[in-house]
């Protein structure tokens, strides 16, 4: 029937979100707050079928079955129903990037498989509303929508939980250096962690504490502020390990590689380099500095026999639709 492709970038968050108030629609415990990383990018086209008994998912060029496939299709079940299709849809799509270099991709391919089977639908929905498309197929999926600095709102219904750029890649030029320690597959996903995130007598008191943190992330972008900034982004990092550490059952997703590279990037900003860290749900350390000093810590990590690898990311725009019927 209709085609069209979309690319989205994966993110990194200052603010993590961990915890959903609502599972089943992805309403998340607290709001959050990441940049876009340019350079690296989902591409996903979708076809919509009517002639196709069944949904079909080919990833990096092979074709997808279980829970993979699943997930793909429920996400286009709830696009079937807000764009009143029941075609089935034949979904492409490839990362330019390592699956599992600590990168989320899902993120970055959900963003770009909403986008792409809206346009595919030839309906033209406002960024806000697929924002809250995209959340229902990965949390943080909403975020990689927007170009940017990106906030992604808490609330208790679908609409009001939307993701909006609130400042444009231009504003700062911060770099993400992926420092990669390991490229085992995590052994748990994310959204198996966001439901263990209440059994941890942490989660209330994180979360009570982001709005503040979340105030202090934002006017530290504001004033290209790096100290403020590398506090709070490394605060709110601890904070989000420390809760997975403790919920039931653990999620210990820090290595002994990934402690040597939060103590040395720690040094490294006492010696007046401009870098912070923050790690997701996998081992591998996000060094977020100022492009100024991006290779300075691109040299620092490669002496360091931990370290197998480096990805560099400057801040990246919204989702763009590059092909379409
Ligand atoms: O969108 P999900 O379900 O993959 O969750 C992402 C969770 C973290 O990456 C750990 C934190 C975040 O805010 O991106």
């Amino acid at each position: 029937m209709q085609q069209a492709t979309a690319r989205a970038h994966p993110n990194i968050a200052f603010i993590k979100y961990w915890g959903n108030r609502n599972a089943a629609l992805r309403l998340p415990a607290n709001s959050s707050l990441s940049m876009n990383l340019d350079g690296l990018f989902a591409e996903t086209t979708v076809n919509w079928n009517d002639r196709q008994p069944a949904d079909t998912f080919v990833l990096n060029g092979s074709e997808q079955s279980g829970a993979s496939l699943t997930r793909v299709s429920t996400h286009l079940d709830h696009l079937r129903k807000r764009l009143r299709l029941s075609a089935r849809a034949h979904v492409e799509s490839a990362n330019n990037f390592p699956t599992g270099a600590g990168v989320a991709s899902s993120a970055a391919a959900f963003a770009a498989l909403t986008v792409a089977a809206v346009a595919a639908a030839g309906s033209q929905l406002d960024e806000r509303e697929l924002t809250t498309l995209a959340r229902l197929g990965s949390g943080s999926a909403a975020r990689s929508v927007p170009a940017g600095y990106v906030e992604w709102h808490a609330a208790d219904t679908h609409e009001g939980s939307y993701a909006e750029s609130i400042f444009p890649p231009s504003h700062w030029n911060l770099v993400d250096v992926i420092a990669v320690v390991s490229s085992a597959h995590k052994a748990r996903g994310s959204t198996e962690g966001h439901g263990a995130a209440d059994t941890s007598d942490l989660q209330a008191a994180r979360v009570a504490g982001v709005a503040g943190r979340l105030e202090a992330c934002k006017n530290a972008i504001r004033d290209r502020d790096f100290e403020a900034f590398a506090q709070v982004v490394e605060h709110d990092s601890n904070l989000m390990h420390a809760v997975m550490m403790t919920s039931q059952p653990p999620l210990f997703y820090w290595k002994p590689a990934s402690l040597a590279l939060m103590e040395r990037i720690r040094d490294l900003r006492a010696d007046g380099v401009r870098v912070c860290y923050t790690l997701d749900a996998g081992p591998n350390v996000h060094c977020i500095c100022v492009r100024d000093d991006a290779s300075h810590v691109i040299g620092a990590l490669a002496d360091m026999s931990e370290v197998m690898e480096t990805l560099t990311a400057p801040v990246g725009g919204g989702v763009q639709i590059i092909a379409g019927t």
